[in-house]
């Protein structure tokens, strides 16, 4: 056996980097940290090829001072804390002293570094061995630039992925980082071409048009408190505004981002009952609490925090949600009596809407469907091919499920699924039949990220194949000039499912994922009230679709309780 000895630094400077620095985004992590620490309020970060070739980070921060490069790439060097006592009051985002001699060993580094009213200094790393250090004229604020990541580490970097994956890492990580620190400017840029730039100004709002767009930001609500032990600031969506996956779930606490099952589920819990169980709501929300009372060194990313109360953040959090939604709730029903809730015909599924107004658009005729539209006598039973039993409907219940008397006792009826199901199956025939799209009157202009853009550029021809039309309006806008034939009113919403879709790449059949997402927008959704007459004709029209038992996400429509069931329940039997 060989005996044992010690490593040498550059081997446990390259073992810890495999902890630290995983893909060319933690190093913007990193080096953003850095910035934020040394009290930067510009912060411009630059990457070409995914940040595989290059990642440049300047910022105007207080700099290093000539004498402090090397130490500050020695292991477990910081300037940050001194104590064991300080690790349970960290104020900064580093403390660990581990990043840049990690970034150093397993790349090519150039240090460009001026503090305050002295000289400025350049230095170069290889593979973490220093090659130049000299004096250098430069402004006030540091520059690193890192070129060739894991030039040293084949293994390492054979699991990177692709340029453009690993380029939409780092624009989530950056986008992350300037909504947790709105009073910073960040400009993100690739290969000097500028995807946003924050105005630094302290709004969130502000920041997260400058990032996705004013289409994002449009429906969120701003929500704030402040407690002793516990504040909160952010938006948040109402119900209505969703998405299918969590990628829209920014969570920061004290202004450090994270990822937190425990506030995931406070979240969840907050909107129980208002989303089906493929929605998320979009949430972008800072927590702050006193220092002492959360972890940050769970991680060795730090991406995750330990709180000492767990159960106060995940209730305090739940319930400012839930309050929140409610008072929305409210004033999105002042002044509205029960008895002049408009009639549920979808007009917004069949005509076109303005944005602003809500109001619809008269230029287009109306040809709602027949499902809602012919009268059906509200004590008049109805039969289907597919269910020859007579059936009657009972009545509504919890405004979302209908209730259904047969001669096999009692079903209840899901009416968004069951929505769900007539809709895409009439989306799924159009589709086979004849062209999907047409001609907007009026084009709408869709305020985008500009990673976005660039990817409906990209995606055109597939998305013209479902319907839609448009050109690049501008770096972050496209003007839409086309749309599916079945989805007039939610052009939008179904575009954005779209750009995720194409963004996540989770997908198998993306026409099914898209007819899927045409079909859920349009249809009712829980809490909508329903007449008797629209009840009678969407249950009809239920029985006679294919595969009625199920929506096309595969949830059931409808659930069965026969005579057999309420005489076990009730001990008849
Ligand atoms: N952009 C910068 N501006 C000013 N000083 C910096 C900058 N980047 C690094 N430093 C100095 O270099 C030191 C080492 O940085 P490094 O990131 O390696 O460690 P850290 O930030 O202290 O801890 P961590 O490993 O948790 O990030 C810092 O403590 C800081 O003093
Ligand atoms: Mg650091």
């Amino acid at each position: 056996m060989n005996k044992i000895h010690l490593l040498n630094e550059h081997l446990i400077n390259k073992i810890a980097a495999g902890e630290v620095i995983e893909r060319p985004a933690s190093v913007v992590k990193e080096l953003i940290d850095n910035a934020l620490d040394a009290g930067a309020s510009r912060i411009t970060i630059d990457f070409a090829q995914g940040g595989i070739e290059i990642i440049e980070v300047e910022d105007n921060g207080h700099g290093i001072g000539a004498q402090d490069i090397p130490p500050a790439f020695m292991r477990h060097a910081t300037s940050k804390i001194t104590s064991e006592s300080d690790l349970l009051n960290i104020g900064t985002m580093g403390f660990r002293g581990e990043a840049l001699p990690s970034i150093a060993s397993v790349s090519r580094l150039e240090l460009y570094s001026c503090p305050p009213e002295q000289t400025g200094m350049y230095a170069c790393y290889e593979g973490g061995v220093l090659k130049t250090l000299e004096p250098a004229s430069c402004p006030p604020g540091t520059r690193i630039r890192v070129s060739d990541l894991f030039f040293n580490t084949p293994a390492r970097r054979k699991f990177l992925k692709s340029p453009v994956s690993e380029g939409n890492h780092i624009h989530e990580l950056v986008s992350r980082y300037a909504l947790a620190r709105p009073e910073v400017s960040f400009t993100l840029k690739n290969s000097r071409k500028t995807f946003f730039k924050t105005p630094g100004n302290g709004s969130v709002r502000d920041a997260a048009v400058a990032i996705y767009g004013s289409q994002f930001v449009k429906t969120l609500l701003d929500i704030s408190y402040q407690g002793d032990s516990f504040s909160l600031a952010g938006m948040i969506s109402p119900p209505e505004t969703t998405r299918n996956n969590r990628r829209s779930q920014l969570l920061f606490v004290n202004n450090r981002p994270v990822r937190s099952s425990l506030l995931y589920r406070a979240i969840d819990m907050a909107y129980q009952g208002l989303l089906l169980s493929r929605e998320y709501p979009i949430v972008i929300l800072n927590l702050s609490v006193p220092r002492e009372m959360v972890d940050v060194n769970v991680h060795p990313q730090k991406w995750e925090v330990r709180f000492a109360d767990e159960k106060q953040v995940f209730s305090s959090l739940r319930q400012l949600i839930v309050d929140r939604l409610s008072t929305h709730d409210r004033s999105a029903l002042a002044g509205v009596h029960p008895s002049h809730y408009p009639p549920i015909v979808r007009l917004s599924a069949y005509e076109k809407v303005d944005y602003e107004t809500g109001e619809l658009l008269l230029h287009e005729t109306l040809t709602p469907s027949s499902v809602y539209t012919e009268p059906v006598p509200a004590d008049q039973t109805v039969s289907s091919p597919e269910a020859p039993i007579p059936i009657k409907v009972m009545g509504q219940l919890l405004q979302s499920y209908i209730l259904v008397e047969t001669e096999e006792g009692l079903w209840i009826i899901d009416q968004h699924a069951a929505q769900e199901r007539i809709l895409f199956n009439r989306i799924r025939d159009q589709y086979l039949q004849s062209d999907p799209g047409s001609e907007l009157l009026f084009p709408i202009s869709v305020d985008i990220s500009v990673l976005q853009a660039d990817l409906l550029e990209r995606e055109k021809q597939r998305l013209e194949q479902i319907g839609f039309g448009y050109d690049r309006a501008g770096p972050s806008s496209v003007l839409l000039r086309r749309v599916p034939n079945q989805i007039k009113g939610r052009e939008i919403d179904v575009l954005t499912d779209l750009i995720d879709l194409l963004e996540t790449g989770d997908y198998q059949d993306f026409r099914e994922e898209a007819m899927i997402s045409m079909a859920c927008h349009q249809a009712i959704k829980a809490g909508d009230y329903m007449s008797s007459l629209e009840m009678q004709a969407l249950v009809t029209d239920l029985l006679n679709q294919d595969q009625y038992q199920h929506c096309p996400h595969g949830r059931p429509t409808l659930m069965k309780i026969g005579q057999n069931d309420l005489e076990r329940i009730f001990k008849r039997a």
